[in-house]
């Protein structure tokens, strides 16, 4: 790799210095997004291998079928998180790998993967943070009904079991969902990720199911837990911010806030749905599919909130027209542009947005101490004919928002780490290969892995974290 260091300012320094001792460094990556070898050792197809194969579902027909061929490449992508210097790896666990119908006993091929790459960052003194479910469902139980159907969260505790048998002697740091809000709105309401349905209130159902099965492994996972673990939940949430102090544009921002975030975390902290967003759901006659006990469950205490971060947006409660209602005769909720320069993902950055939530939530639901699991922005590279890349957008990207972390610090929020997303390029979903997220380049035709700027930049700051 490229060992020349990315220049040391002041300013990096600085920033260093303001984040507390202790303080983890890492990256993230998902399953699906990199491993590739989706048929090999036993695996059975996941919604999202399904959802590719669907015209127009994803940008150029991409699919995860080669990926970034993690699956058997992982020894050296373990020794590049090595010389990056990163302390923890955030990784998923593929479930179809693992129990390949989503029930029954455990695959020993599938799982012999996950044991190896656990092995592998322990020797390399890497920390390993499983991700339990980052989107990939079995097929076979999306076409038993899927997240909106209540047996899916006992399915998911039972797979978590599995995983957790197998890897909870070497692991101590697991994560159940990755971004539930993405599973069901974009995945049952909006279409625009696997399974690519359109059904509000299956994907309200939904919400609730994911927070079941995030309860339910939880609970099983804590009892049978060896000794002390952390186990929690990373949640995507953001600052809705209204576009003005008029009554409509506070109530858009409320909404917005409310299915965004308050949803999950007022089940997940305080046990409780918030009841201003029932409210909003039962006058568009939609309910959350609650049990006896079920809310008992998805408080289950939780030792770590993961936060992914990448942007926030304003919100405005009138149309275009100055209405305030729309034709089905529902409030407007609309964003408008906060005027910010944008990510290649046409995400306007907004550091001062990732402060503002770690500070809220570190008021409203105290006690919980937060790791950032990720954050990191697309831009449209260009490499030089070595294939290295000097992202300054990236590298900008990371400062401000760790020091948009170190600001939340300074008010009073206990965040313990930050993790970059992503360690490499890697299949961005329904945008396939088109958009990078990595610290370190992929050229898809050879393979070939080149760490960019920002990923020697990252490295550094640790380094200086670290020395101080
Ligand atoms: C969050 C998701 O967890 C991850 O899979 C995705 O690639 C990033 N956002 C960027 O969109």
């Amino acid at each position: 790799m490229n060992t020349s260091a990315a220049p040391t300012t002041t300013s990096e320094a600085d920033l260093a210095a303001r984040l507390p001792s202790g303080f983890r460094w890492g990256v993230a990556t998902s399953a699906y997004q990199i491993e590739g070898a989706v048929d090999v050792d036993g695996r059975t197809p996941s919604i999202w291998d399904t959802f590719c194969r669907v015209p127009g579902a994803v940008h150029a027909g991409d699919h995860g079928d080669v990926a970034c061929e993690h699956y058997t490449r992982m020894p050296a992508d373990v020794a590049l998180i090595k010389d990056l210097g990163m302390d923890t790896y955030r990784f998923s666990v593929s479930w179809t790998r693992v129990q390949p119908h989503g029930r029954g006993g455990v695959n020993p091929a599938g799982i012999a993967f996950y044991d190896r790459l656990v092995d592998e960052l322990l020797a390399q003194g890497i920390d390993p943070w499983v991700t339990l479910y980052h989107w990939d469902l079995p097929q076979e139980l999306e076409d038993a009904g899927g997240w909106p159907v209540r047996d899916t969260a006992y399915r998911f505790a039972d797979y978590s079991m599995l995983v957790f048998d197998a890897l909870s002697d070497r692991v101590d740091t697991w994560t159940t969902l990755n971004e539930p809000w993405c599973s069901a709105m974009l995945g049952y309401a909006y279409g625009a990720h696997a399974p690519g349905k359109r059904d509000y209130p299956a994907a309200v159902s939904a919400v609730h199911h994911l927070l079941l099965g995030h309860g339910l492994a939880t609970e099983r996972m804590r009892e049978a837990a060896p000794r002390k673990l952390d186990i929690g939940i990373t949640l995507n949430a953001a600052t809705a911010y209204p576009a003005s102090d008029a009554a409509p544009d506070r109530e858009a921002a409320r909404r917005a806030d409310g299915m965004g975030a308050r949803l999950y975390l007022d089940p997940l902290v305080h046990g409780r749905y918030p009841a201003d967003v029932i409210a909003d759901l039962a006058s568009e006659g939609i309910s959350l599919p609650v049990e006896d006990g079920d809310l008992a469950t998805i408080s289950t205490p939780i030792d770590v909130l993961g936060i992914n971060y990448y942007f926030s947006q304003k919100f405005t409660g009138y149309a275009e027209d100055g209405s305030t209602v729309d034709a089905a005769g529902l409030p407007v909720s609309r964003t408008v542009p906060l005027d910010r320069p944008r990510t290649a993902m046409d995400w306007e950055i907004v550091p001062e947005g990732f402060t503002d939530l770690l500070v809220r939530i570190s008021k409203d639901y105290p006690g919980l101490p937060m790791v950032i699991t990720e954050n990191g922005s697309a831009f449209d590279d260009e490499p030089d004919a070595s294939g290295f890349v000097a992202d300054e957008g990236r590298t900008a990207y990371f400062t401000s928002h760790l020091s948009a972390v170190a600001d939340a610090i300074d008010q009073g929020a206990d965040i313990r780490g930050y993790l970059a997303w992503s360690l490499l390029d890697n299949f961005e979903w329904a945008y396939g290969y088109e958009k990078r997220f990595g610290i370190v380049r992929v050229d898809y035709d050879t393979q070939k892995r080149t760490p960019k700027q920002s990923a020697l930049y990252l490295r550094d700051l640790a380094q200086q974290h670290r020395t101080r």
